[in-house]
This record gives C-alpha cells, sequence and structure tokens, in this order.
C-alpha cells in the first residue's frame, strides 16, 4: 500500500457525509463539450498569462498540505515535478517541508506561496517576506479554513498530522514564530497519560523539529511548537478590513482562495485583491455546500474580466480542465490527483500525473477544434 490507513483518509476525506466533494465531481455531468469539425488544430496551444507572466500550461499544482504524509520527500518532490513540467507550484502554509527547501529544488520555475492567515500578523508579515525572498510571484490567502472542517474519518481515527508536528515546518523555520515559542507558556492542562500512542506521537515531533531529536526536546520545544501552532495558525475573526495589512505588506499580485459567492466576487474587487480562486477546498470544509463548479460561472460574471479567477475542487480530467476553461477560469489547480501520484511514485509519480493532465487537455481541444485554450468560451459548452 503506497500510503497508510490516516494518511489516505486524511488526504481523501472530506467533511462529513462528503456529499460536496462527491458534488464537486458530479456537477461537470452537467456540461457538455460541443466540439467543431474542420478547424486547423495541426498547431494547439495550452499557454496563458497570469499577471503578466507567461505560463506554458493552464495548470497550478493547489497547495496541498503534509505532503510527507505521501512520501518521504514531499513537497520536494513535487517541487521538482513542477519545474521539470512546466507548472506553477502553490507552497502550502502547511507544508512538510519548508519554502526555502522546496524553492530550492525549482531552479527559476514559478512558484506562489499559499498563506493561512495566523493569529500574528508579524507572522503573517514574516511568512510573506520569506515567500518574496524565495522568488514567490504570487500570494494566495486561503479564507475557507479559518477552522478546522469536520471530517469523520479523521476524528474517528482520533488523526490529525498536525498533532504529530507534521505539516508545521514553515512555522518551525520561521524566526518570528521561534522568538514566539520562547515565550510561549502552554495551557495548563492535566498531564498526559503515557501510552504507546502518546510515545509515538512525541516520537513524530520530535524527529521532525527542525535540528532532530536533541533540539526538540530541549525545553519541550517540539511538543511546544505543535501547541503554539494549534492555538495560533489560523484567525476565525479574520475580516475584508484586515486584508488591507497584506496589501500593504507586499506588491506581489494576492489572490483570495474559497471564494464561492458572486457578492464575494465583487468585495474582492472593491478590496484591490489581484485574483480569485474558485474552489470548495475539495469538499474538506463545508458539507452541503455548492459544488466548486456550480459557482464558477457567477463569480466569472460579477468581475467582468477585471481580475482573473482560477479553479479548483473536482479537476480529475483534461476534459475536467476544458469545461472549467470555457466557463470562464484562466487556469485550474490540480489537487488530490497529484498526492496521489506523489504517494505512487515521488517526482516521476507527480510527473506522471501532470503529463496525463496535459495529453489528456491537448487532445480533448484538438478534437474540438479549438487550437488555443485561451478561445475557450461558452460557446464550447452545452448545458444539460
Ligand atoms: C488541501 N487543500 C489545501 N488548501 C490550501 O489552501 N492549503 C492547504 O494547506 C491545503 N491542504 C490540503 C491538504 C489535502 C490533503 C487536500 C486534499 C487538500 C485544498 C487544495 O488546495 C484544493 O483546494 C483541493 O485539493 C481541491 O480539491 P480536489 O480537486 O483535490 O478534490
Amino acid at each position: 500500500m503506497a500510503l497508510s490507513a490516516n494518511a489516505f483518509n486524511y488526504i481523501g476525506g472530506a467533511a462529513g457525509t462528503e456529499t460536496t466533494a462527491r458534488h464537486n465531481l458530479e456537477a461537470f455531468s452537467r456540461y457538455r463539450l460541443h466540439p467543431r469539425m474542420l478547424h486547423n488544430v495541426a498547431e494547439r496551444s495550452l499557454g496563458i498569462t497570469l499577471f503578466g507572466k507567461n505560463h506554458p500550461l493552464p495548470f497550478l499544482l493547489a497547495p496541498v498540505g503534509v505532503l510527507d504524509l505521501a512520501h518521504p520527500h514531499g513537497e520536494l518532490a513535487v517541487a521538482r515535478a513542477a519545474a521539470a513540467c512546466g507548472v506553477t507550484m502553490i507552497f502550502s502554509n502547511q507544508a512538510s517541508h519548508p519554502m526555502e527547501a522546496c524553492a530550492a529544488e525549482m531552479g527559476t520555475a514559478r512558484r506562489w506561496f499559499q498563506l493561512y492567515w495566523s493569529q500574528s500578523n508579524d507572522l503573517v508579515a514574516s511568512l510573506v517576506r520569506r515567500a518574496e525572498a524565495c522568488g514567490c510571484e504570487a500570494v494566495v490567502v486561503t479564507l475557507d479554513t479559518t477552522l478546522l472542517g469536520w471530517r469523520p474519518r479523521d476524528l474517528a481515527a482520533g488523526y490529525l498530522p498536525f498533532l504529530e508536528g507534521r505539516g508545521i515546518a514553515q512555522y518551525t523555520s520561521d524566526s518570528v514564530f521561534q522568538d514566539m515559542l520562547r515565550t510561549f507558556a502552554p495551557p495548563a492542562g492535566p498531564k498526559p497519560r503515557i501510552t504507546l500512542k502518546s510515545l509515538h506521537t512525541l516520537w513524530q515531533m520530535l524527529r521532525r523539529y527542525p535540528g532532530g531529536i536533541r533540539e526538540g526536546i530541549k525545553e519541550g520545544k517540539a511538543r511546544r511548537a505543535v501547541q503554539l501552532f494549534t492555538q495560533t495558525y489560523s484567525r476565525p475573526s479574520l475580516t475584508w478590513q484586515d486584508l488591507s495589512f497584506l496589501r500593504n505588506l507586499t506588491s506581489l499580485p494576492i489572490l483570495l482562495k474559497g471564494i464561492l459567492h458572486p457578492e464575494d466576487a465583487r468585495l474582492a474587487l472593491d478590496h484591490g485583491l489581484d485574483g480569485i480562486i474558485v474552489s470548495n477546498h475539495g469538499g474538506r470544509q463545508v458539507d452541503h455546500s455548492i459544488a466548486a463548479l456550480d459557482a464558477l460561472p457567477a463569480v466569472v460574471d460579477a468581475v467582468q474580466g477585471r481580475l482573473p479567477v482560477l479553479f479548483d475542487s473536482g479537476i480529475r480530467t483534461g476534459a475536467d480542465a476544458a469545461i472549467a476553461l470555457a466557463l470562464g477560469a484562466k487556469a485550474v489547480c490540480i489537487g488530490r490527483p497529484y498526492a496521489y501520484g506523489l504517494a505512487l511514485g515521488g517526482q516521476a509519480g507527480v510527473q506522471e500525473v501532470i503529463e496525463n493532465f496535459t495529453a489528456s487537455l491537448d487532445l480533448t481541444l484538438g478534437l474540438m477544434g479549438c487550437a488555443d485554450v485561451n478561445q475557450l468560451n461558452r460557446s464550447w459548452l452545452v448545458e444539460k
């Protein structure tokens, strides 16, 4: 088995009855592509432009956290695959490897940074500065995870990777987080019972702490880092007004990920944001939510071409990508499929997934009589 049961459930699982995750996939079958004949498709172009930069493919790798669950090389292998395929990788704030280490694997290949807005604005500023310094070309603020969704598979197993010190490398490698850790006193509570499970958890925390076991054991740093992370990683009180802090902090394009409502899309415009990713986090947050694809057309219409709209949640084939692009997405993000590719084959597995997406989109376009991905629009679709 390529994934442990806990890893498989964490990656594959979704909120509640997992209805949103199912609807994300089903939504595609409400649209039919409408091929045209006798158009010259001998040469085809899949390239797009985003924020004035050329991207050879209309795909990005969605920020997916804790990728050492899938493969020991985790994000490092993904970074190498993304660079080899010319696809932009969005570094997750919950990565198992620090952004600088991933950037070092990528040469000049494009990368973006995804931010979870923490309780500390100093930490937010530090993460964004680091992202700028390691060559990220945009900041994606994920808005739909200010609280962690109700995920029965993880709850049933009593499993959350962060509690093992997994997926917190962006924090433990951060000087502001380390400053916070020095003065952090964990809330008083009953002393944890020593069991095989608690010893295993402690071992996992220690081996992942920067500097290794010796460093992690000092002053209980590895354990306290997990506790500090759980108390500070997110700010549920975040509002539209807070975004000006980020706007003043960086001149990089800022995209909002998790927008589903056209009114929110209009607010994004009013607040001077640069892009939107329509997404419901792969159905991991709100059960019985609108399918991401069903939210896409109204968001596209609301922004009237004034900022690019990207899309994720349910993209499984090149034809899926063609539908989302025809509905007005400028690019689509691949999520779970590349995590599974990583589990099966490391870097080569991720590349294989990207190459399959590329080939199937290219063939779909060619067979539809569309020579340029930028020509896709709603006239290529029939709604069932
Ligand atoms: C995610 N996603 C996510 N999003 C984000 O902004 N930051 C993150 O750290 C993560 N982490 C994460 C972990 C895992 C295991 C999954 C499956 C997803 C959401 C991700 O970016 C994307 O929105 C979804 O994966 C899209 O849904 P599909 O197409 O993968 O079903």
